[in-house]
């Protein structure tokens, strides 16, 4: 990633952790019903990588209350720092996502709820290529990603004193680059739910699996 975007969005999420955590439901609905969807194919105990996992409220937290294994990564101090004190049981990194190496078959599952959206564009073929790496046969890859096209700034993203960025395709785009990656996408539709602001928010829902023979 390019350093003034990942320093823009990590200053950013330094400044706003509270505020954005604040805005945040441990018993979100939509996160709940996927999360789900996900357990429901995965052994206790299972390695599962979250993504941009912030405050870890509500995904890391309800990872780990379902016996998983969890690593979390942030590229933010901060968050990294609500998360380590809201869920102890799991492990954390301080890493921007792009440049993680893992190794092939490290997670039965990786998450990634609304961070994806953060990193340049450009950079989420290859991203999904390493997610897809990381995964072991029949792995799976739970996200929400964009509906629409956009790459851009909010100067003060909801009057919270932050700038904030934003890069992605649309919906139909996202689903392309995740076959190009390898996976077969089990769902991916829009669902819509609560947002940080007073409006309710409409993200692409997706559950991808790496094929047992990819
Ligand atoms: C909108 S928050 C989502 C947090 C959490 N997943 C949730 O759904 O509440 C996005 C998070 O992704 C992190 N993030 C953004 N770009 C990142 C990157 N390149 N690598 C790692 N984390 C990143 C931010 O610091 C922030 O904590």
């Amino acid at each position: 990633m390019s350093d003034p975007h990942r320093e823009l969005v990590e200053r950013g999420y330094d400044r706003v952790a509270e505020r954005y955590l604040a805005t945040k439901d441990p018993e979100d609905p939509l996160a709940l019903s996927a999360l789900e969807d996900l357990s429901q194919n995965l052994q206790p105990g299972a390695k599962v990588l979250d993504l941009g996992c912030g405050a870890g409220v509500p995904t890391t937290l309800q990872l780990t209350r379902r016996g998983f294994v969890v690593t979390g990564v942030d590229v933010s101090e901060r968050q990294l720092e609500l998360v380590r004190k809201l869920v102890p049981e799991a492990t954390f990194l301080k890493a921007d996502m792009t440049e993680l190496d893992f190794g092939p078959n490290a997670f039965d599952a990786v998450v990634a709820f609304h961070s994806i959206i953060h990193v340049p564009r450009e950079e989420h073929p290859a991203l999904l290529g390493k997610i897809h790496r990381w995964l072991g046969p029949g792995g799976l890859f739970l996200a929400t990603l964009a509906m629409t096209d956009f790459d851009g700034e909010d100067g003060d993203w909801e009057g919270w004193g932050a700038p904030m960025r934003w890069s992605h395709y649309d919906a139909e785009t996202n689903k392309t680059m995740l076959r190009e990656a390898g996976f077969d996408v089990l769902y991916a539709g829009p669902r819509t739910g609560g947002g940080t602001g007073d409006s309710e928010e409409t993200w692409l829902w997706v559950l991808a699996r790496k094929g047992l023979l990819r």
